[in-house]
């Protein structure tokens, strides 16, 4: 039996020079985590040339979707950059990761901290009913360079706002901070000093960081998340897997090319 599952590309969709997203069907035998990655990508040259990916899909969908940076030089993502509706795709057969809501200690606050891409398994979570019975609030803070860069993010939040099942439970429940570094916007600066300045809570009008009710995913870029690891693991924080539940978790699994 083969590693993966070829699927078809049923949309594609760019939002600025440097990032997609795109859905893709999805083999009934493919069963997930809302949260988890698998590995995705191409058959170049008679080979499979495959990344870790995130679903952004929630897995109640009966689609794959994901969200993908372009590099002009990247093996896979200057190739898949090009696909197009109707085109093959490979899809592998497990699904594993940390950012599952099982890895953590029960709590009452979730923050759901990105940057760029790492967006995408947040963007499964919110879509995931059990959130939202599990934790009184959700934050989803996505820090990028530019504001063009939040759109994914911000037409998702919109079409769940809108939505007759996730629409109530987001206005109850669910706070988006978008947050931009390089240019003029109502947030500003990264997620470390937004956190280390109290200025996102502030902001949102909530308590600060407190590790008797807050609960932490992390995922994006690795600088954020290694300083983020260190100050989180200075006020007491511990990291949660598989083995043991703990006060956060971090995705290393994240494709860069
Ligand atoms: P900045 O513009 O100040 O570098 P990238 O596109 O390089 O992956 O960055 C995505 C976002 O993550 C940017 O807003 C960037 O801010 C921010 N970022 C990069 N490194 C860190 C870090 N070590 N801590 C917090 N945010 C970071």
């Amino acid at each position: 039996m083969s590693a993966f599952h070829r699927e078809k590309v049923l949309s594609v969709r760019h939002w600025t020079d440097t990032l997609f997203s795109f859905t893709a069907t999805r083999n009934s035998g493919f069963r997930f985590q809302n949260g988890q990655f698998a590995m995705i990508g191409l058959e170049v040259d008679g080979r499979p040339l495959l990344r870790a990916y995130s679903m952004a899909s929630a897995n109640h969908e009966e689609a794959l979707e994901f969200f993908s940076i372009k590099v002009a030089d990247g093996p896979l993502t200057s190739r898949l950059q090009k696909i197009e509706e109707g085109d093959t795709i490979l899809v592998g057969r497990k699904a594993t990761g940390t950012l599952v809501t099982d890895n953590l200690l029960p709590g009452k606050r979730l923050l759901l901290l990105s940057t760029g891409t790492g967006l995408a398994p947040f963007a499964s979570l919110i879509k995931d009913p059990d959130i939202y019975d599990r934790f009184e609030t959700i934050v989803l803070v996505h820090g990028c360079r530019q504001v063009s860069e939040l759109a994914y993010g911000e037409q998702l939040v919109a079409s769940l706002d809108n939505d007759e099942f996730f629409g109530p439970l987001m206005r109850r429940q669910f706070i988006y901070y978008p947050t931009v570094t390089r240019e003029p916007f109502r947030n500003r600066g990264r997620i470390t000093d937004l956190i280390a300045s109290e200025q996102l809570f502030h902001d949102i009008g909530l308590p600060p960081l407190n590790i008797a009710t807050d609960r932490i995913m992390l995922c994006g870029s690795p600088g954020m998340l290694e300083d983020l690891r260190r100050s989180f693991e200075q006020q007491g924080l511990s990291e949660g897997n598989h083995a043991e539940p703990g006060h956060f978790v971090i995705e290393k699994a994240f494709v860069e090319r």
